[in-house]
């Protein structure tokens, strides 16, 4: 039976980024006979230009019906002035919610190759290899009441609420674990538990899901330390799990340890490993349309999806290996480049890739 396969360019960098995935996809698909349908629809601004709203009902009709979606990345400045209900983010937000894609899996892996691109040292990001495990549909960024307001004194106020429940802890806790059961063994929870009783909970919680994994050696570390760690020490990390505003945070960090977050994909997965399948970074409007952004989180992407969400761990690894063969070519999209190296744009450096792929 054929499996589908929802893409959602979304904004910015997003097209651009995304065609080259879908070209690996392509090949993928037929070199392994995956049996892929791709269907194509709008999400963030280009869904708020096409349908009015940043998740069209049809849209997300679609994605709950697909096997497995992959995103660009969504918002810019042409729709920084719209109601905050319809900003382009609240599409991200809606789709990984309505689908309870709970668990975000975001590898900061260091190629070799490009260890001379990272703000760190060599010798401190060598061989770096972390998971971050971020809930991804609880916490501050969806936590009710919110609200913006105009005081009786006429002072403009605002607040968030951060609620984290039992179980959405425990499950997020769980896939933590589990990832650190196939890794090395180590999970780092990251709260902030000596100011917010949010953090206070997610320890307790994660304490209790820990007697399951006996063989997992489990620390907490409050998020300031955790920023901290990530840039003095963070080899000392093999997983860590977190909720959804600090992974949001520690993720974009740990991803400047690798080169570039250029290179950081990511996996969101629901309770069956249904998943969608973005870069991490975002739509970066000021490089948008000059063919110059690194598609290779989006191409690392594919490679996630084709390992949680089919089972198809040979197609993942001939991708990952078809973008080091590429590295070791010394192709470089501008945000990975050094002295010495070949700078290439987006469609050559995906070029570059299907074409590592079809050696393979
Ligand atoms: C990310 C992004 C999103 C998030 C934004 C665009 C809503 O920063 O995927 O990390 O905060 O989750
Ligand atoms: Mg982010």
């Amino acid at each position: 039976m054929s499996k589908q396969i929802l893409v959602l360019p979304g904004d910015g960098i997003g097209p651009e980024i995304v065609a080259e995935a879908v070209k690996v996809l392509q090949l993928a698909n037929e070199k392994y006979s995956l049996g892929f349908e791709l269907a194509h629809d709008e999400l963030g601004g280009a869904a708020i230009d096409k349908y009015g709203v940043p998740l069209a009902d049809e849209t997300l009709e679609r994605a709950r019906n697909a096997d497995a979606i992959l995103l660009g990345a969504v918002g810019g400045p042409k729709w920084d002035a719209i109601d905050p209900a319809i900003r382009p983010e609240r599409g991200l937000l809606k789709i990984r919610s309505q689908l309870g894609l709970f668990g975000n899996l975001r590898p900061a892996l260091l190629y070799p190759q490009l260890a001379e691109a990272s703000s760190l040292k060599p010798e401190i990001v060598a061989g770096l290899d972390i998971l971050i495990v971020r809930e991804l549909t609880g916490g501050i960024y969806f936590g009710q009441p919110r609200e913006s307001k105009v005081l009786e004194n006429g002072e403009r106020m605002a607040y968030d609420t951060l609620p984290y429940s039992e179980s959405e802890i425990r499950r997020i806790a769980k896939v933590g674990f589990d990832m650190a059961m196939v890794r090395n063994k180590k999970l780092c929870s990251v709260d902030k538990a000596n100011v917010l009783a949010s953090s206070q909970l997610w320890r307790a919680v994660v304490e209790e899901v820990a007697k399951d994994y006996p063989e997992v050696e489990l620390s907490h570390m409050y998020v300031d330390n955790a920023a901290m760690q990530l840039v003095r020490a963070p080899k000392q990390f093999d997983v860590m799990v977190t909720d959804n505003m600090f992974g949001d945070i520690l993720s974009d960090e740990a991803s400047m340890l690798t080169g570039s977050i250029g290179m950081l994909p990511s996996a969101s997965l629901d309770a069956t490993n249904k998943g969608m399948y973005e870069p991490c970074h975002g739509s970066a409007p000021d490089i948008a349309g000059q063919g110059i952004a690194n598609p290779l989180a989006t191409i690392l992407s594919v490679s996630m999806m084709l390992r949680y969400s089919f089972g198809q761990a040979a197609a993942a690894d001939a991708i990952e290996q078809a973008v080091s063969n590429v590295l070791d070519q010394g192709l470089r999209t501008g945000d990975i480049w050094s002295e010495g190296c070949t700078k290439v744009g987006t469609q050559a450096m995906g070029d570059a890739v299907v074409a590592a792929l079809a050696k393979l």
